[in-house]
């Protein structure tokens, strides 16, 4: 490009106009025009000459324009001699416009080119991971009911995770379950451990009755291991209500495990101990669909409220009673859907989430 200003310059306004009677000094601006309508190689570069050598200011232009101040005979001579060389230059930039512009029209076709056997480039969709769709599911089958959902912290204080919940400071039941204390030791922190201690905020903070599912992350010190994870996930269910018994609960829990796992499952108790229920069971589900065959499987605990768990709340255990149940939803999709590695869980492959379908 600055090349080409250069040449310009050699034909510009500032050359010496021609008489219009000089053959020679026409001939000689014609010269400087082709040369430098050659050498434009790209079209700006040539518009830059056109304007230089045909544009008002040009020298042949100001020559045609002296015309008119010649003698009478003399304007015909001088008009033959400007003419054909003004005529010659229009045609030297037609030609040399053709010319560049099939470059261009070349080089567009090989920079934009497309090559229609080249392998296409796949944005692959996303999944939703089962354990949310899953969760989700148990969510709506409450809601269905008239239950609310309900949250809280991952990182609870250790009062709503075991001291509210009726665990006694040395009582081994804190053992049982491996948890992550939190430092410093002092503020009494840990990670849940189980969705337990959203019954305690529950009944802290929400008008009687109750009924509330919980759903959420939890902690314990295991090892990552195809049946353990250290960080899973659980829901929580909480009633409290005048007059609650086992029946309610019983009647609860079939009703929604027979909407999760289809007409024919069951639900069984076994007596068990948790220091937040009693009576504490044991759930076992009646799975028609299991791999091996229907089956009873062992999915979670629940029990009534125990009545020092409602007075840690404020609720008085002579007016309102309650049932509480806390199941596993890894375990469950491990039950479920067959996935017998929890590592597969875990691991974030998208492959294994799109197995399950785009179910919403
Ligand atoms: N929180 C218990 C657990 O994690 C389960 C449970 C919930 C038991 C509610 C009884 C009532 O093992």
């Amino acid at each position: 490009m600055s090349n080409s200003h250069e040449q310009v310059g050699a034909g510009s306004p500032g050359a010496e106009i021609p008489d219009p009677l000089d053959a020679a000094a026409v001939s000689a601006a014609v010269d400087r025009a082709l040369a430098d309508i050659a050498a434009a190689d790209t079209l700006d570069a040539l518009k830059a000459v056109r304007i230089a050598h045909t544009g008002e200011k040009s020298a042949l232009s100001l020559a045609n324009r002296g015309i008119g101040a010649l003698a009478k005979d003399q304007k015909a001579a001088a008009g033959k001699n400007i003419g054909p060389a003004r005529g010659r230059i229009n045609a030297a930039l037609a030609a040399r416009t053709l010319e560049l512009e099939a470059e261009r029209d070349a080089r567009i076709l090989v920079e934009e080119a497309v090559d229609v056997t080249a392998a296409p480039r796949r944005r692959r969709m996303g999944a939703r991971h089962p354990l949310s769709t899953l969760q989700e599911r148990v969510s709506d089958i409450f809601v269905g009911m008239g239950w609310e959902i309900a949250e809280g912290p991952e990182l609870e204080s250790e009062w709503f995770n075991f001291d509210a919940l009726n665990f006694q400071p040395d009582h081994p039941a804190r053992e049982m379950q491996d948890t992550f204390f939190v430092e410093p030791p002092s503020a009494h922190l840990v990670l849940r451990t189980h969705t337990s201690p959203v019954q305690v905020r529950s009944m802290l903070e929400r008008e009687l009755p109750i009924y509330v599912l919980c759903p959420g992350k939890v902690f314990r010190t295991d090892e990552l291991d195809a049946t353990h994870t250290p960080v899973f996930h659980q829901f929580e269910g909480l009633a409290i209500d005048k007059g609650l018994t086992m029946a309610d609960l019983v009647g609860t829990l079939e009703h929604f495990t027979r909407q999760l796992f289809g007409a024919e499952a069951k639900v069984r108790l076994r007596p068990n101990y948790f220091p937040f229920t009693e009576p504490s069971a044991e759930l076992d589900i009646w799975h028609p669909g299991a791999k091996g065959g229907p089956q009873w499987i062992e999915w979670g605990g629940c029990g009534m409220v125990n009545p020092n768990v409602l007075r840690a709340a404020g609720i008085d255990p002579e007016v309102y009673s309650g049932f509480a149940f806390g199941m596993g939803i890894e375990r469950a999709l491990m039950f479920r859907n067959e996935v017998s590695d929890m590592h597969d869980m875990i691991e974030g492959d998208v492959r294994f989430s799109q197995h399950f379908g785009m179910e919403i």
